[in-house]
């Protein structure tokens, strides 16, 4: 079962091909009429539909670059963009081959789990690849404020890399750009840690990779938890080792197997049964499921090293078995 907002259907009014990966979609009402506001870091969930004709959701963030007050509060259109991942499902298939511009599209309404923070301190954001969608709109509001903001846009070439021209116009000198094929090397986290201002706070979106070196890092110098925000932007893959398991639901007695490359959670679903989830990506804790055999493989970034430590809980969106067979208290 989902925590459902409210749907809309919206008219694709513009499409524009940003480069060969990215495409940005602008989405506005049939009548005009304002659509429900957002903050910063805010999603839609578009609904697709994938290539074997099963029906889904994707997040996109939302993207804004006006900085008048109320453009987020009051807005006629939803902007978006999507990057085109050839290994994945097919949703970002759906939206770069088989959306056009005129279609209805269904979304629900914005829902913010990547809000920024009130209060004293500037904000500095880290952007990997397409994960720059959630901080142009970061970046906006803290310029609309007029509150200090800087970006670190790290991605593997320039032509590959979306908006440079208005977050150029929009920040300026605070705008560093790191394109791996210029500096034949990835984006020096060790260097951004070392020189962060004190009282700063650093938001993160982009691959796993990047935001687990992050995490790594800002833990090994001792920041406060609530220093670093981020939103990881791809869906789980699969890993080198996974492997199919058995799992039993000890209150039903049911049993499954999952594949190597679906989650448990999908499963679930699959086969008829109702988990709570929201996010699918181990960041939200609404999946998090009783665990009550089985060594646990956690991949998520809610629960604490204790929670892990005691193996009694996992977030099933993610997380897998590290051995044959778990069973779950569901
Ligand atoms: S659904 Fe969000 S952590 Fe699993």
């Amino acid at each position: 079962m989902t925590l459902q907002p409210a749907t809309l259907q919206l008219r694709v009014v513009a499409v524009r091909e940003l480069n060969p990966l990215i495409r940005m979609i602008r989405l506005s009402a049939d009548d005009g009429r304002v659509l429900p506001a957002y903050t910063a870091g805010a999603h839609i969930r578009v609904h697709v539909t994938l290539p074997d004709g099963t029906q889904d959701w994707r997040h996109y963030s939302l993207i804004n670059f006006e900085t008048q007050a109320d453009a987020t509060d009051a807005p006629t259109d939803y902007v978006i963009a999507v990057r085109r991942e050839a290994e994945g499902r097919g949703g970002s298939r759906f939206m770069h081959e088989r959306v056009k511009k005129g279609d209805l599209v269904t979304i629900e309404a914005p829902k913010n789990d990547f809000p920024l923070h009130t209060g004293l301190g500037g904000t500095v954001l880290l952007a990997g690849g397409i994960g720059v969608t959630p901080l142009t709109s970061m970046a906006t509001s803290r310029r609309a404020e007029g509150l200090p903001v800087r970006m670190h846009y790290a991605g593997h070439s320039r032509e590959l890399m979306a908006f440079l021209p208005e977050l150029q116009a929009l920040l300026g000198d605070a705008l560093r750009i790191h394109a791996d094929s210029e500096h034949g090397a990835p984006f020096d986290i060790s260097a951004l840690l070392d020189d962060f201002p004190s009282g700063h706070r650093l938001y993160v979106c982009g691959p796993k990779v990047m935001l687990d070196a992050v995490l790594a890092q800002t833990q090994t110098r001792g920041w406060e938890h609530d220093r670093v925000h981020f939103e990881l932007f791809t869906t789980p893959v699969v890993e080198a080792g996974d492997h199919a398991f058995e799992l039993e639901l000890a209150q039903s007695g049911r049993c499954f197997t999952v594949p190597a490359n679906q989650s448990i959670l999908d499963c679930l679903i699959e086969h008829g049964c109702d988990p709570l989830f929201d996010c699918k990506r181990g960041e939200c804790g609404v999946c998090a499921t009783l665990v009550l055999e089985g060594e646990i493989d956690h991949r998520d970034y809610v629960l604490t090293a204790r929670e892990r430590t005691e193996g009694n809980v996992m977030q099933i969106c993610i997380s897998r078995a590290r051995g044959e067979r778990l069973v779950l208290d569901m």
